[in-house]
């Protein structure tokens, strides 16, 4: 296990400053610095908000990390940092920091994707991911589906949402029912006591025609819609928002199609391990969902700890080990962020 690499890993796409440190697959620090409180009151994320965030946070939580994992900056065999896709200035913030931190230590640096480093914290978890394997990203700004022959050399896209992501979904009929940004949590919170098969919300994409143009595409713009247009509809009539209701209604429709169009790709792949990952992977109704129906299908399905879920430097650090032990190359020093940075490539 000594000579398994030692890994820094820096994530700055979005609200989070995340420094992790691993060891091959094992965690010795995840350090994160949040500028979400400072976004609560926008109800989301202000980019100009967060690059200054990052730039406040990155040195005291870079001194966290190594004294958590008891390391010096000289001792770690490479720094891997997320240089896209995500906001164009938070990004610039931590490829600066990396690109620093490793002229001043000499210490080869590794430009990696944001998403594939939510597959890639998974092995900290649960050790190294079979391959091929089939991995759904949930998040704020993303949720894809995504095959993995080999996470090292690329991942290739099976489909994507084509209006909002899944957890921009919750976040704003979390706002429509008065509740706190992020609205993830407090819509997992309620639904807990209200009745998911009250409000038959539309499940997007899943028609006879969606199953041909847009098999493993999601939806979950309309599914917004309606959940306003009902909520409305109560409002103009006087009556009260069942808002527990309404939270468990909206989540299964959700939870549906995401656990669903996942298990179909694996079936129809032949493939038997599903890796979720992203913000949204730490809603509880998902990771039960994605549970009673992988194994009804004979998928095992693989979710990290919701700490690891949301953005981190672990993940970072993960995917960075994962490239160091796969003999990939590092990135010139040159490397930019790249704020539309394609999932298709794992580094850069
Ligand atoms: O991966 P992440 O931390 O940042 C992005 O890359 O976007 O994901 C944040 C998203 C937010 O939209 C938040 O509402 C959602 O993940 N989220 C959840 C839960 N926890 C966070 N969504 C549903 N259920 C949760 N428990
Ligand atoms: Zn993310």
């Amino acid at each position: 296990m000594r000579d398994a690499p030692l890994v820094l890993g820096i994530e700055t796409s979005c609200d989070e400053t995340g420094i992790g440190i691993v060891r091959g697959l094992t965690l010795l620090a995840d350090e994160v610095a949040s500028s979400v409180d400072l976004h609560a009151r926008y109800g989301g994320v202000v980019p100009e908000v967060a690059s200054r965030a990052h730039l406040e946070a990155m040195v005291p939580t870079m001194e966290r990390a190594l004294a958590t994992a008891k390391v010096k900056l000289s001792d770690v065999d490479a720094i891997a940092v997320t240089a896209g896709p995500g906001l164009a200035g938070a990004l610039l913030v931590g490829v600066a920091a990396a690109k620093g931190y490793a002229v001043a230590a000499d210490k080869p640096v590794y430009g990696v994707n944001h998403l594939a480093a939510h597959v890639a914290v998974d092995t900290l978890e649960h050790g190294p991911l079979p391959e091929p394997a089939i991995a759904l990203l949930v998040s704020g700004g993303h949720s894809s589906l995504l095959l993995i022959d080999e996470l090292s050399r690329g991942v290739i896209p099976l489909g994507a949402t084509i209006d909002d992501a899944a957890g921009e979904a919750y976040d704003k009929v979390a706002r429509l029912l008065g509740m706190p940004f992020p609205g993830g949590p407090p819509i997992d919170r309620a639904a807990r006591d209200g009745d998911a098969a009250a409000i038959p919300f539309p499940r997007g994409l899943t028609g006879p025609r969606d199953q041909v143009r847009h098999r493993y595409d999601f939806s979950f713009s309309g599914l917004k819609t309606a959940v306003a247009r009902w909520v409305e509809a109560r409002q103009r009539a006087g009556e009260p928002v069942p808002a527990a209701d309404v939270a468990a209604s909206f989540q299964e429709a959700v939870c549906d199609v995401l656990t669903a169009k996942a298990v179909d790709a694996c079936v129809e792949h032949g493939i038997s391990t599903l890796v979720i990952g992203g913000g949204v992977a730490a809603n509880s109704r998902l990771r039960a969902l994605a549970e009673e129906r992988g194994g009804a299908a004979g998928v095992t399905v693989r979710v990290p700890r919701p700490g690891l879920c949301t953005d981190n430097g672990s993940m970072v650090a993960a995917l960075g080990a994962h490239l160091v032990a796969a003999g990939i190359p590092p990135s010139r020093l040159d490397l930019a962020a790249d704020s539309a940075l394609p999932v298709t490539t794992v580094t850069v």
